[in-house]
């Protein structure tokens, strides 16, 4: 007999998805014993899949499409309107070998010491303060950072608030009312800042160097050989800096882990980069941050039994596939250790999307992550030592994306001698 694709039964499950966040999936995969069921969202009727199966057909460019996958809530606070996200094909590739040429190991590199460096002039103004919000400050730094090395010029006086518009961006992009208008506002005057400081690039005004993200991005031709409106550009090079500060939520989340697992701490007193990066990867695999991501059916084609009709959108289980029994051992342990003999293949580690990121929409900017993750891992491990007062750690898993509610709390810094 035919296996039949279970229907979840409520008429639309918009709300559930808001009430049960990350865990909306993976809670229905586990109700009807299925890695994948159909369901109503958004008025919608959407699929919904899960395990390492599911991604490798999610990333099949025969099978599925973008364009219109992102609800323009979205685009309108997270990725920008029209940009690399939502292309596909020719045009799509050629785009993102512009991002893949400013995510090198030497950019990498850079990117991680430049955090280091800021980070250990940070600490004699810490210092100086009773506590500090750990999310704030970070965020403040990547900003700086980010920018920095992009070539785009940030007066430190405008520093907090451009930060703080990149993480309302990234923080609204989940919500509804107030907040998604507040992520509206944040991207508006953001792409205005941003497109200004191209048009001056391009009127020769500011001067950048030609190994820069800004330069790329101020002359860079698509695929029929024309520049990008400053608009877009500016919506593109957002892109690349918005992404960045928002490694801060992977920091608090580093920090978190220090604080939850100590006896893995002491296994990164030495510095040893392979454990600094296991521990790094633990972190990507083990917190939520990215919790689905949707595309839409190219043609009709049938797959484990279930009906994919063309234009349909499909959403992919991110946090689930990084917590399924069939890939990790006790997956909701924290253990950097298992990432000691690991062979990742391009479906079964995906926090910032699977297979090839120059072939496909997956992340390019993993190598930065992990990279600014390192350098600010051994930092908190190697270069300070603090005490974390008492407050509330605990982080929803009901709030797309989320965050421990303090925010994390340090107090007492002192440089670690
Ligand atoms: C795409 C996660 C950091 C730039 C993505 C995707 C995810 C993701 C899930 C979508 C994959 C897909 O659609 O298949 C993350 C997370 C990060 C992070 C959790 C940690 C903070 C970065 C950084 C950069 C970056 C540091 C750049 C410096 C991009 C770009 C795309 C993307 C440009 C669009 C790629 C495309 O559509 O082809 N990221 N990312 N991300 N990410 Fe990241």
């Amino acid at each position: 007999t035919k296996k039949q694709v279970p229907h979840d039964k409520s008429l639309d499950n918009t709300i559930d998805l808001l009430k049960e966040g990350y865990l909306f999936i993976r809670n229905r995969v586990d109700k009807y014993q299925s890695d994948i069921f159909e369901t109503h969202l958004l008025g919608q009727k959407v699929i919904c899949m899960t395990g390492e199966e599911s991604a490798k057909i999610f990333y099949n460019p025969e099978l599925f499409y973008r364009k219109d996958a992102t609800p323009k809530r979205v685009q309108k606070t997270l990725f920008g309107v029209g940009a690399i996200q939502s292309m596909d094909g020719e045009a799509h590739i050629h785009r993102k070998n512009l991002f893949m040429s400013l995510m090198t190991p030497s950019y990498q590199n850079q990117l991680a010491k430049l955090m280091m460096d800021k980070l250990l002039d940070s600490i004699k103004v810490w210092e100086n303060k009773e506590q500090i919000i750990l999310f704030d400050e970070v965020n403040e730094i990547l900003c700086r950072v980010v920018c920095q090395w992009a070539g785009v010029p940030l007066k430190e006086s405008e520093v907090k608030e451009r930060a703080e518009d990149f993480s309302l961006m990234v923080d609204s992009f989940g919500a509804v009312g107030p907040k998604h208008w507040k992520g509206r506002r944040a991207r508006i005057r953001t792409e205005e800042w941003i497109k200004g400081i191209i048009e001056d690039v391009r009127s020769g005004n500011i001067k950048v160097e030609e190994d820069s993200a800004l330069y790329a991005m101020t002359f860079y031709r698509d695929i029929d050989k024309n520049q990008l409106d400053s608009h877009m550009a500016g919506i593109e090079l957002i892109n690349v800096l918005r992404p960045v500060v928002a490694i801060s939520t992977f920091i608090v989340f580093e920090a978190l882990a220090l604080h939850e697992y100590p006896q893995s701490k002491d296994k990164l007193l030495s510095g040893d980069k392979d454990k600094l990066k296991m521990f790094v990867q633990e972190v990507r695999r083990y917190y939520p941050f990215t919790p689905l991501l949707g595309a839409r059916v190219k043609k009709d084609f049938i797959w484990n039994e279930c009906e994919f009709k063309e234009g349909m959108l499909v959403l992919l289980d991110v946090y689930g596939i990084n917590h399924d029994p069939r890939i990790w051992n006790n997956p909701d342990k924290f253990c950097p250790e298992r990432f000691r003999e690991r062979n990742d293949n391009l479906f079964d580690f995906i926090p910032q999307g699977g297979s090839n990121p120059a072939k496909g929409h997956r992340c390019p900017g993993e190598g930065i992550t992990i990279e600014i993750m390192k350098a600010s891992l051994d930092f908190l491990v190697n270069k300070i030592e603090y005490d974390v007062p008492n407050q509330n750690l605990s982080y929803s898993m009901a709030k797309i994306p989320t965050l421990p509610e303090s925010k994390f709390i340090i107090s007492n810094i002192r440089r670690k001698s």
